[in-house]
């Protein structure tokens, strides 16, 4: 896991946004993993700028999203298929019909839940995956306590995620879905590279926890320390609670060049 700490998000947006590039330059085929949340608008603005003045192009990208919410269709302002037309299909050369989400309407859960895994085998593995962390160390919508190994499914949301995210459902708890479909913690980490996004002290403990604590289900995302290819990009609220953030910074102000760095 290589963890590098940038003075504020604009800084890491940039970077990511780069490192994104770089990915979709060496391979424009390449297959997609995308998150929704607050976390990585600053990366799909940088990126639809990028697009914009042409210097990448999405028009032989596959996407596949994380994760949606139980019960909400895909027009509905909240969904997160509303939210990536709004805040990056729409604004970028991707052809739609290659984008994938969870399907939070679907009649038989189970059999799409399959599907969608069987989607992601047939487009032949994801390339890159994108993530932010959840302030209960989930990723996705894999809560504590979710199995290390698990694949898309329905979860139930704890207290602490829907409280998190009610500031999207005008503020009010009562409105966030209790369930939603999630890739698993084993779909993710079939994913050949991962990067992770977190901003702001609330992220702080559980961005240590992932990164310096033991591996558990109870942080989710303390799985990712066994991806062999992993960076996380944080600003400096973030990277708080680290033990070991002057040694992070020490080795990537000493890596050798800048195309390493990417
Ligand atoms: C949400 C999403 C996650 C996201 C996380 C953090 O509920 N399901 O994919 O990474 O929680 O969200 P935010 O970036 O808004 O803090």
């Amino acid at each position: 896991m290589e963890v590098i700490i940038y003075p504020d998000k604009e800084s890491a947006n940039r970077a990511a946004a780069d490192f994104v590039a770089n990915a979709l330059r060496r391979n424009p085929h390449m297959v997609l993993g995308l998150a929704t949340g607050e976390t990585p608008l600053g990366l799909y603005s940088n990126l639809i700028k990028m697009n914009a003045c042409g210097q990448i192009s999405f028009a032989g990208v596959t996407s596949f999203n994380l994760d949606e919410y139980v019960g909400i269709d895909k027009n509905d302002e909240n969904s997160y298929a509303r939210y990536m037309r709004d805040n990056f299909f729409d604004k970028i050369d991707i052809d739609i019909s290659n984008t994938h989400i969870p399907d939070g309407m679907a009649e038989d859960i189970r059999q799409s839940c399959r599907a969608y895994e069987k989607s992601i085998r047939d487009a032949g593995g994801i390339d890159l995956q994108i993530l932010g962390i959840g302030s209960d160390g989930h990723i996705g919508f894999n809560e504590p306590t979710s199995s290390l190994a698990s694949r898309t499914r329905m979860k139930t949301l704890t207290s602490e995620t829907i409280q998190d995210n009610a500031r999207f459902f005008g503020g009010d708890p009562d409105a966030v879905p209790r369930h939603v479909l999630t890739m698993g913690i084993g779909t993710i980490l079939e994913a050949d590279t991962v990067i992770l996004l977190a901003y702001g002290v609330s992220k702080a403990a559980a961005v240590a926890a992932m990164a310096e604590g033991p591996i558990t289900s109870m942080i989710p995302a303390s799985a990712l320390q066994m991806h062999p290819s992993v960076k996380i990009f944080l600003d400096e609220p973030a990277a708080s609670k680290l033990k070991l953030a002057d040694y992070y910074k020490w080795v990537y102000s000493r890596k050798p060049s800048i195309d390493a760095k990417h």
